[in-house]
């Protein structure tokens, strides 16, 4: 199968040119200007954007948390990642404490296989390093293809791991060539903020968010900086919400120290005055919570100044019934919100549109830079001769309303409602696969594929 996509504005997170790009079979082998090649569709993209396909490196599909699942399957949750011109996501496997990484993985694979309609990855969450698990960083990274950790300093009692277990995994990643992500907050200060409030009967959601003060991720994100620099292994945070945070990562470029940095698009436009609003603040009940304002523009200034190099969203939705189990005890409340859809436009429409980024950032925060980190480019996260034909054809002027009523990820409310944006996604290719077009889905189950991922590096 071949297709010829004649006359549009290319953008990578170097070029914006106005082109053609000839797609063979799952990859593109030819961009240029007047392109005249014969071929089996010829698609016209004169006034429409061109794109890498999104690739979104935090996402939770099906998984077990606190006491429930996730709602999006592997089905649900890539498919409609597709339709918000995200052909890529990274999900990450929760070890059991006491199991081997192994088991986790066959249990993860087991959802995964045959199932997911857009491609995925990988990253290992490791909640229990200890001599059984330490060899199995090594097969990891060399015969898994997945060469990223997670760790949590937080939810103590489930996942959190001590900073004796964070030095010796980080020794173990660094020698094989792996990276380490983390969800940095103080673990023990949140526990006894989060009981503290319990005990003096404040139960609604808005003391999930006074639980989890700035202090408490800017403390997190310190030591952890400072375990990666003496270790000398890469270290990426996940979702960064604030200030006291990038602070900590803008002093460790002092020394030339290389820390990756991601936030989500939720703390770049929402803030923690919906948690004012009762058990309504529960649809935004997520860890670490949404911040101040002055934390937002941090984070876009944090993104222009390169501190920031991608914009993710913790994809973790559950349906309204799932989060009444924290009707009476905010810290019940099943954490995370839906977004994986709604990232690309939500980040064109408030970010590119509203002068706060360049089309050139757009693209490297929302797909090329995830592609680098996380050992992926050039097969993904860009429009070049070879790579994967994984490409978004988007409208940059059609305005459109976020709405649980249209969205396709499976959970029964938006975070977004009514919210009214300017772009929209035309037609998404997957592996030259046109996976949507018009609203409408062509890829089917099972054809999105692993990606086993290179060893990764400590400079993009
Ligand atoms: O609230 C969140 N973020 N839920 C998903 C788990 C995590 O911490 O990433
Ligand atoms: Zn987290
Ligand atoms: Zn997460």
């Amino acid at each position: 199968m071949s297709i010829l996509i004649k006359n549009g504005n290319i953008i990578t997170s170097s070029d914006n040119i106005i082109g053609d790009i000839f797609i063979e079979s799952e990859t593109i082998s030819a961009i240029g200007k007047d392109l005249n090649f014969e071929a089996d569709e010829i698609i016209d993209a004169t006034g429409k954007m061109i794109f890498p396909g999104g690739i979104d490196p935090h996402v939770h599909l099906s998984m077990p948390f606190m006491g429930t699942f996730s709602s999006d399957t592997y089905e649900t949750g890539t498919r409609a990642a597709l339709f918000g011109g995200t052909t890529t996501v990274i999900d990450f496997i929760l070890q059991t404490q006491g199991k081997s990484l192994h088991s986790a993985l066959e249990d993860w694979q087991s959802r995964a296989t045959g199932t997911a309609v857009g491609d995925y990855s990988f990253h290992m969450a490791v909640t229990d390093f200890n001599e059984n698990t330490k060899p199995e960083i090594k097969q990891f990274i060399e015969e898994e293809g997945i060469t990223s950790f997670k760790t949590f300093m937080a939810y103590k009692g489930a996942l959190m791991i001590d900073d004796r277990q964070m030095i010796g995994l980080m020794e173990e990643v660094k020698k094989y060539g792996g990276l380490i992500n983390v969800h940095a907050t103080n673990g023990d200060v949140i526990d006894y903020l989060v009981q503290k409030n319990l005990k003096e009967g404040k139960t609604a959601p808005l003391y999930h968010y006074l639980s989890q003060p700035e202090v408490t991720e800017a403390e997190a994100s310190e030591r952890f900086i400072d375990m990666a620099n003496y270790t000398g292994c890469p270290g990426y945070i996940v979702h960064m919400t604030c200030e006291g945070a990038l602070n900590a990562v803008r002093n460790a470029t002092k020394r030339n120290q290389d820390i990756f940095v991601e936030t989500c698009i939720q703390y770049l436009l929402l803030d923690a005055s919906l948690y004012e609003n009762n058990f309504e603040g529960a649809k935004w009940v997520m860890s670490p919570p949404l911040r101040e304002k002055k934390d937002q523009e941090t984070l876009w200034a944090g993104i222009n100044q390169g501190l920031v190099q991608v914009v993710a969203t913790d994809h973790c939705p559950f349906m309204w019934e799932q989060k009444l189990l924290g009707i009476d005890d905010f810290s019940k409340i099943p954490n995370g919100h839906p977004a994986v859809e709604n990232r690309m436009e939500l980040l064109f429409s408030e970010g590119v549109k509203k002068d706060r980024i360049t089309l050139q950032k757009f693209v490297e925060v929302s797909s090329t830079n995830a592609a680098k980190i996380f050992g992926m480019f050039p097969k993904k996260g860009t429009i070049s001769i070879g790579s994967d034909a994984d490409l978004v054809i988007f409208d940059p002027n059609e305005k459109h309303t976020l709405s649980a009523r249209k969205h396709h990820m499976n959970v029964d409310y938006s975070g977004y409602e009514g919210w009214e944006i300017t772009g929209k996604v035309k037609t998404v290719f997957l592996r030259g696969k046109k996976a949507i077009d018009n609203n409408e889905c062509f890829a089917e189950k099972g054809f999105g594929q692993f990606i086993r991922r290179n060893k990764v590096q400590n400079k993009i």
